[in-house]
């Protein structure tokens, strides 16, 4: 499927690489990296990128009355970032102010974004009140609004929302209203505000959202999200579903770093601190010269890359209680000669992609539960 509209290049562009990659030319979805507020930052999108990337970033949500408003009281700082050698990624904002969402997108249109994408799903109540996120599946002529005052800016345009506010059914009403906006992608998270992430994903909705798409816009993506973990869990999904233009991956990088790899490998310790040591890096690049960053912010990656081998936990617990990065590589430099002299007899492979061992996958779904209980 190709996108239309002149101001749609980019998602025409994602789609063909996406496509020439694979060497496939048809039924090839695209794959992106959700955006993941205080997750999916310049630092974040480069480490993924290095293990093997999807083929669309989006940025952590902005708020669009502090982009237009500098004194507003949403943080702006850092998070439309962009590095000079990461993939230019799509910039979600968020906002109720029609006036101020066309604001924003202009202000993208001058910082060289191409594409603007608009949180209608967020379920956090902050958001909520201010008339935003999943709130305006319930103003749906305000989301309207909003979608054409985005449309000023000639930057392509998209929608991330979920299936309803209080029901999943509420599909029916809700996206066909998007649809008629000619938005370049919908993207659907396969659940309600109300379910958050506690309910399985709806996809037993797919094939009549794809009815919906064919029969009001065509030229619209749709791109899935929910609960899929990796690639191949995205390819399967396209396969049951043909269709599907587009898979979002979210909370599956915090399981497995290589969770877009195109082919999946098994994967040494030494390839996932090479990743911790980036991010490290990267970090420390952006802190000194774009924006001021939180160290404490570093410390929920740890797990990401240290995890499912031997003394994992104990060296994590070690760089929780660190204040700085360069403490972390000392610690790093410390212990790794002991860690690895351990797992030398299995050469240092300790992932295969997409696999997570019974235990990790238990301790994890405790600390994830906390962390989406905002998001979701
Ligand atoms: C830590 C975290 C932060 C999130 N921040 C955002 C955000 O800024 N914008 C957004 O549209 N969704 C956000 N989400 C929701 C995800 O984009 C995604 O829709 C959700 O996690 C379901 O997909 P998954 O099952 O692949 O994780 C966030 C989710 C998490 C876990």
């Amino acid at each position: 499927m190709t996108v239309e509209s002149p101001q749609n290049f980019f998602w025409d562009d994602v789609v063909k690489q996406a496509q020439l990659e694979n060497k496939q030319a048809e039924n090839q979805p695209f794959f992106s990296m959700a955006p993941m507020e205080a997750v999916t930052d310049t630092v974040f999108r480069r480490v993924i990128a290095q293990a093997g990337g999807p083929d669309v970033y989006y940025t952590e949500f902005t708020n669009a009355s502090s982009m237009v408003h500098p004194q507003a009281k949403f943080s702006v700082q850092g998070r439309l970032a962009v590095a000079e050698n990461e993939k230019q990624p799509v910039a979600q904002i968020w906002g109720s102010r029609p006036e101020e969402i066309a604001g924003a997108a202009k202000v993208l249109a001058t910082m060289g974004y191409q594409a603007v994408d608009i949180n209608m799903g967020c379920p956090d109540t902050t958001v909520i009140k201010n008339g935003a996120g999943s709130d305006l599946i319930r103003h749906q002529e305000l989301a309207k609004e909003i979608i054409s005052a985005a449309k000023k800016s000639g930057l392509a345009v998209s929608v991330k929302t979920r299936l309803g506010f209080y029901q999943a059914e509420e599909f029916r009403e809700w996206l066909p209203i998007i649809l008629r906006q000619q938005v370049a992608v919908l993207t659907i998270h396969l659940r309600s505000r109300k379910e958050m992430s506690k309910a399985p994903a709806h996809e037993e909705y797919i094939d009549e959202i794809l009815a919906m798409r064919d029969a009001i816009a065509p030229q619209t993506l749709i791109q899935i999200n929910g609960d899929i973990k990796t690639r191949q869990s995205g390819m399967q999904l396209v396969k049951n579903h043909p269709g599907i233009d587009g898979i979002m991956i979210g909370r599956g990088i915090f399981e497995n770093p290589y969770a877009f790899e195109v082919k999946p490998k098994q994967h040494t310790l030494e390839e996932s601190i090479a990743l911790l040591k980036l991010q490290l890096d990267l970090f420390d690049d952006v802190n000194a010269n774009i924006a001021p960053k939180h160290f404490e912010a570093l410390k929920r990656y740890f797990k990401i890359y240290l995890r499912g081998f031997a003394h994992a936990s104990a060296l994590r617990q070690l760089l929780m209680e660190t204040h700085a990065t360069e403490e972390v590589r000392d610690i790093l430099d410390r212990e790794l000669a002991k860690v690895y002299a351990k797992v030398a007899a299995d050469e240092h492979i300790y992932r295969d992609n997409g696999v997570a061992s019974a235990d990790v996958a238990a301790a994890n779904q405790l600390k994830l539960a906390r962390e989406t209980k905002k998001y979701n």
